[in-house]
């Protein structure tokens, strides 16, 4: 598809009052490379802000002719990031990223969990959980996570637990602290994420764990995706190309591929994270809507290796976008007699 100059809105949270000003500028520094590679491809760009309770952000959407969602959340809080994607979904303004069932799906885990379940798509063994009860049905040791969180935000070397009492102890802490907490089986063994696009897999990115502090578990931890030169962030190096035999690619490749399409219905870019247990079966630990897609962030990374610059990778997802509104704009005209 050959697209021609575009006025395309960059839609972004706006944040707020007690933001760290990190926090702004990384915002900020995505959306002006974003705004950088679309000028490249030909198009106009204008800057657009979510704010909660002041819609005026629809209008300026309504008046272009595509969307880049770049919104992870509205003030902050980042369940309100399903409400932002199901507005942009109401304008019929053709827009970047995951629809509004995928997000909001993905966003609760044990909902996403349960369907990757219910299709036979392996998932470590799970429990929903209440304050303080400790499920009996699942094996030492276990994972403690939020599940309406994403970014790691909650886990931490505490957050694997091989006693009953740990355990118990980091449910209080977690249910305390956020909705509904999920306990998994913890997988020990490799950690693969996969990237797509559309229905296009990138290549698979491996993390080692091999100069993670002594004694540490091998996991990503908050600390080791924010904060930059600590341990755990030394810790854990992206390799892409993972360099996994020919068969481990085809296995982790069907695994991801079957639960992108169930949760992420091929449709936006997303990134599936996995664990391969040591007989070589891969586990699916989330599928991530919208993934961080700034220019040093995994997907980038991924797409380099599959030959894509990052240009060519933010011009790829505005054109995945495009093709996708035009196919609805279509279906729409015939079924709800809609303008085309
Ligand atoms: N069941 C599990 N077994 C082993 N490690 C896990 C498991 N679940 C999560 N982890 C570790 O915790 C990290 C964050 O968990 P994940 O489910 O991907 O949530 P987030 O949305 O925070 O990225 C993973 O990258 C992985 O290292
Ligand atoms: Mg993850």
């Amino acid at each position: 598809m050959t697209v021609g100059p575009l006025k395309v809105g960059i839609v972004y949270d706006a944040g707020s009052g007690d933001w760290d000003p990190k926090d702004v500028k990384a915002v900020l520094q995505n959306a002006k490379s974003v705004e950088k590679a679309l000028r490249r491809g030909g198009h106009q760009t204008v800057l657009i802000p979510v704010r909660l309770a002041d819609v005026q952000w629809l209008t300026k959407v309504q008046r272009c002719d595509a969307i880049f969602n770049l919104c992870e959340g509205v003030n902050g809080i980042a369940r309100y990031e399903d409400y932002a994607v199901a507005a942009l979904d109401l304008t019929r303004v053709p827009f970047t990223g995951c629809t509004s069932w995928t997000v909001t799906i993905a966003h609760r885990k044990h909902v996403a969990n349960t369907l990757l379940t219910a299709r036979g798509i392996p998932v470590p063994p799970f429990a929903l959980m209440d304050r303080g009860t400790v499920p009996g049905h699942l094996k030492f040791p276990v994972i403690v996570k939020p599940s309406g969180e994403d970014a790691s935000v909650g886990i931490d070397s505490g957050s694997v637990c091989t006693t009953k009492k740990a355990l118990k102890e980091r449910i209080a802490k977690v249910a305390g602290m956020w909705e509904d907490t999920l306990v998994q089986e913890y997988v020990p063994g490799r950690e693969v994420n996969v990237g797509f696009v559309g229905s296009e897999m990138l290549p698979i990115s491996e993390i080692s764990f091999e100069k993670m502090p002594p004694g540490s578990w091998p996991i990503v931890t908050y600390a080791a995706k924010w904060d930059a030169g600590s341990p755990e962030d030394l810790g854990t190096v992206p390799m892409v190309p993972a360099p996994l035999s020919a068969e481990l690619t085809r296995r982790v490749g069907l695994v991801a591929r079957a639960a992108w399409r169930l949760i992420g219905q091929e449709k936006g870019y997303g990134r599936v994270d996995l664990r391969i247990a040591p007989d070589g079966q891969p586990y699916v630990l989330e599928v991530n809507p919208n993934p961080d897609i700034s220019d040093d962030a995994g997907l980038s990374r991924m797409a380099a290796a599959r030959g894509w610059d990052y240009p060519s990778l933010i011009l790829r997802v505005l054109e995945e976008a495009l093709e996708r509104g035009a196919r609805r704009r279509e279906a729409e005209a015939q079924y709800l007699k809609l303008p085309v």
